[in-house]
């Protein structure tokens, strides 16, 4: 799987870098991804590619996971938000990386046993948190984020998650929801609170279910 993760990030260069950053493979090359896919697809788990995991959701492909968290640039004092919590594998390499994770998935199910699955495996309720709700509209209270991931596609940068990104911070999101393709696009927020976008390449992503 990090060979894969390797040669697909050395074939496409992002912001005119090749290349994931060794603290991110260290954590996807230990973080057991077959414990976050249903039982009939673990033969499956380390390959690079999506997988089913109920609801008509996935997880996402090994190097799209190691990109989006490689472009938050974590230091490990953060606190990020995901959008889209499916199995809960970004989120456990997202607690692995930053200081406090916080996650919303709005299939009730998948929210419930992304839980269950983190606390099992000893993310504890002070290193991440799970949240069943329509991230679209983020986590106020918990706000701002200095790094926001968002792994559905939006048809457009919902604005509260512009508003809840810390001055400094960045935001990672597919943005286009038409037949599923979209591009992978960077919002950063300057220390003014200016607003910059860029696109960084093309993607799919299964849509943002509800926006606003
Ligand atoms: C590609 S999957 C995410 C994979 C996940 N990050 C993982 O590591 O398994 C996208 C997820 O976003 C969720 N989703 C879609 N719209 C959402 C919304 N408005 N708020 C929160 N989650 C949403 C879907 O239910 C799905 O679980």
């Amino acid at each position: 799987m990090i060979a894969d993760i390797q040669d697909n990030a050395a074939g496409v260069p992002v912001l005119g870098h090749t290349g994931i950053s060794q603290g991110v493979l260290d954590v996807m090359g230990v973080l057991p991804r077959h414990l976050f896919v249903p039982e009939s697809k673990r033969p499956h788990a380390y390959e690079g590619r999506p997988l089913p995991i109920g609801y008509g959701q996935t997880i996402s492909q090994p190097y799209i996971v190691a990109l989006m968290t490689d472009l938050l640039d974590l230091d490990g004092d953060e606190t990020v938000l995901e959008v889209g919590t499916g199995s809960g594998y970004q989120a456990a390499v997202l607690a692995s990386l930053a200081r406090r994770t916080y996650t919303i998935e709005i299939v009730p199910q998948l929210a419930a046993s992304a839980a269950e699955r983190l606390a099992e495996l000893g993310f504890d309720a002070d290193i991440v948190s799970v949240r069943q709700g329509d991230g679209y509209h983020g986590w106020e209270e918990h706000a701002p984020f200095d790094g926001i991931l968002v792994t559905a596609a939006a048809s457009h940068i919902p604005p509260p998650l512009i508003r809840q990104l810390k001055p400094g911070g960045r935001m990672i999101i597919p943005v286009g929801a038409q037949f599923f393709v979209q591009e992978l696009m960077m919002v950063e927020k300057d220390a003014e609170g200016r607003v910059t976008t860029r696109h960084l390449l093309p993607d799919r992503f299964v849509p943002l279910t509800s926006e606003g």
